[in-house]
């Protein structure tokens, strides 16, 4: 079985869990003080930025060499970099600092399994000596200081070691989502050019194993560059084990050559921490990398910031880690300040809807950061799943991932808050590295639905199309007008930008493609994507990707996809499709192209809907207009708006005609 599984009943890990949480110091204690802390960081981020910024990092990193300069560069020149000079290790600033300040028989992680009595407490003493192990067998693999190794696992504790392993040993990781088909994995093992995978036999799922060593064997078929893949055990599936390739991981941490000790790599502050896979507006995922300094010290800064998170306190972040917010806020910044994270396997329904509640009764739980699509999931459930257990140990509610429209905000407020906790809803994007846009203990009361206010020193500004600031209460897109630490290395070496979509930087700064309104009293309401991104239960699809995958299919002539409000999902895939002359119209093909989609992204990337169509609206010049087939989508035929753009406008009938039909 696995090394890690089954060591500690559950019971037993939550009081220990409790017992090696320790009290202590060094955060302000109440309200009041924390105000004063919070305009204190306000004031000084409207002085010289460089300043403010480097008072946070002299706070918050250890660096083995100090750095030259805050920041290099600036959005109109660009060549932004930060800390330069600076030499540190991450994992070092996430474990032996603490070892060395007291922590180390203070709980690091909690892992919760979906089968309740597996469950696992990690001190940071033991943290540390499973990260040394492991950094030992990447490099026994021969694994080496810039080589990309990637990781396809569930949420179990091995993937926050191996996390931590690899930066460790200056190895940039790329974790990619254990939902994803192999199609999607195979894809970014090429462009990533990883020679060693890290998977798992299964995922535990609503009480069954799925198959994932099955998807990564798929997958590595066409992976040359792949030498080694280290498989760790998670049910008792049978598996396929490579003779020379493949080896678990239970087995290669036990073997007697590796050692409890590894010295840690000096990274420079803008070494590549990791990659992370997202979807732009344009075709392919890309790749985004973070930097080791600012990365790091962002998260850490943020999660100070935003949850107030204090030493004694239980933070749970429901994302998957392979999503930039459990990096961010499972990872990095809750073990770059010492606390403690908790991290479950398993799905909020399984086996009932009261099961995250169980959680956060069962370890006592002090912050909960989820998506508004969970809590839309669980609200269907009434109140009863919930009035079971005794949340009284939750302080903070956040939220991530896409709007939290007002029925859920004011059911996590009033269900899970009691009328009393204040939420978190924190707007940030993978490019950010971390939260940008949050309410804080110090701004006035929150408003249900907005993001509210930047963080200290983060500006952000609201424009037009021309990139003119708009009048508060206006619509228009959201800007980042001011470096910020956690921001991308892309964007960092992104010199002049001619393109105005999603994730570019132009001379007034960073460009989010996300849409968004400034009310009169200063709060930022954001209003979703603008470009051709869809939210998905909180997972950004590219329209493109998806047009893509349809297309591969051998029926397909063309295609076009476009999101549709959907009131669990936030938005859900819509797609029309036209056949190659030779195929008939037929309801099981439809069903075909849900699963070809489905196999060849992942379950989230699922048409809802696909509508068979003669023709697609384009304008002269040929491009698909996706406003008006979104339009057409969400039934809203009276506003389909201008369309003398369109080279054949008569074909909008028939598109609404075929509407009908669904
Ligand atoms: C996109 C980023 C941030 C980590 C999780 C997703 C949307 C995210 C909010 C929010 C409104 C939000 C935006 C953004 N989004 N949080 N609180 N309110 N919209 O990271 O996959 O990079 O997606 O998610 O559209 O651009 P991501």
């Amino acid at each position: 079985m696995n090394g890690y599984k089954n060591t500690q009943a559950g019971t037993k890990a939550a009081k220990s869990c409790r017992e090696q949480r320790k009290d202590s110091d060094n955060y302000p204690e109440n309200e009041n003080s924390r105000t004063n802390l919070l305009n204190r960081l306000y004031d000084e981020a409207a002085g010289d930025p460089r300043i403010f910024w480097e008072n946070r990092a002299t706070e918050l990193l250890s660096c083995s060499r100090r750095w030259d300069t805050v920041v290099e560069g600036d959005f109109a020149t660009g060549g932004l970099r930060w800390f330069s000079g600076a030499e540190l290790n991450a994992s070092v600033n996430c474990l032996d600092r603490h070892l060395q300040n007291g922590r180390g028989k203070k709980a690091a992680l909690i892992w919760q399994g979906e089968n309740e009595s597996d469950a696992t407490v990690f001190t940071y003493e033991m943290l540390h000596r499973e990260v040394c192990r492991f950094a030992n067998v990447l490099k026994k693999k021969g694994v080496a200081k810039g080589d990309c190794v990637s990781l396809y696992l569930p949420m179990v504790p091995e993937l926050v070691v191996a996390i931590l392993a690899c930066a460790r040993i200056g190895a940039i990781h790329n974790v990619v989502f254990s939902g994803f088909s192999s199609v999607s994995l195979q894809a970014r093992l090429h462009q990533c050019k990883s020679k060693i995978l890290i998977t798992a036999d299964a995922v535990n799922r609503a009480g069954r194993a799925l198959p994932l060593k099955a998807n990564a064997d798929e997958a590595l078929d066409d992976c040359p560059d792949i030498k080694s893949c280290v498989v760790v055990r998670c049910s008792k599936r049978e598996v396929q084990m490579v003779p020379d390739r493949d080896s678990w991981f239970h087995e290669e941490m036990a073997s007697p050559d590796i050692g409890d000790q590894c010295p840690a790599e000096e990274m420079a502050a803008d070494d590549t921490l990791f990659i992370l896979y997202t979807s732009g507006a344009t075709g392919r995922p890309k790749a985004v990398a973070h930097s080791t300094a600012g990365y790091l010290l962002y998260v850490m800064y943020t999660c100070k910031v935003v949850f107030d998170l204090k030493e004694d306190e239980l933070f749970w972040c429901t994302a998957d880690i392979a999503w930039i917010t459990g990096h961010s806020y499972s990872v990095y910044g809750v073990l770059g300040l010492g606390g403690t994270s908790l991290i479950y396997e398993g799905i909020p329904l399984y086996p009932d809807p009261g099961r995250y509640w169980s959680i956060v009764e069962k370890y006592k739980v002090n912050i909960i950061y989820t998506a508004p699509t969970v809590i839309r999931a669980l609200m269907k459930f009434g109140t009863a799943p919930v009035e079971k257990y005794d949340l009284s140990s939750l302080r903070l509610l956040g939220s991530v991932g896409e709007p939290i429209n007002a029925e859920a905000w004011r059911w996590y407020h009033d269900i899970i808050g009691k009328k009393k906790l204040r939420i978190a809803d924190t707007w940030w994007q993978t490019e950010t590295g971390g939260v940008m846009i949050s309410p804080l203990v110090a701004s006035p009361p929150e408003k249900a639905g907005a993001a509210a206010h930047p963080l200290p020193g983060i500006s952000a500004m609201v424009v037009d199309e021309l990139g003119q600031q708009v009048e508060r209460g206006r619509p228009g897109r959201l800007v980042i007008t001011s470096p910020w630490p956690g921001m991308f290395k892309e964007i960092l070496r992104a010199r002049k930008k001619t393109d105005r979509r999603g994730g570019a930087v132009t001379s007034t700064g960073y460009d989010t493609g996300d849409g968004a309104r400034k009310d009169q009293d200063g709060y930022y309401w954001i209003t979703g994507r603008v470009d051709d991104v869809i939210n998905v239960s909180g997972h950004r699809l590219g329209t493109v990707e998806i047009e893509s995958a349809l297309l591969t299919h051998k029926s397909v002539a063309e295609a076009a996809v476009v999101g549709i409000p959907h009131s669990l999902k936030g938005q859900a895939v819509y797609a029309y499709v036209i056949l190659k002359s030779s195929f008939e119209q037929s309801g099981e093909l439809l069903e075909e192209l849900r699963d070809h989609v489905r196999a060849m992204i992942g379950p989230v990337a699922t048409p809802d809907v696909i509508q068979y169509a003669e023709m697609l609206p384009k304008t002269r010049s040929g491009k698909i207009m996706r406003r008006v087939l979104k339009k057409i989508a969400a039934d809203e035929y009276e506003h389909i708006g201008d369309v003398t753009a369109l080279a054949d406008p008569s074909l909008i009938v028939d598109l609404v005609e075929g509407k009908k039909k669904h």
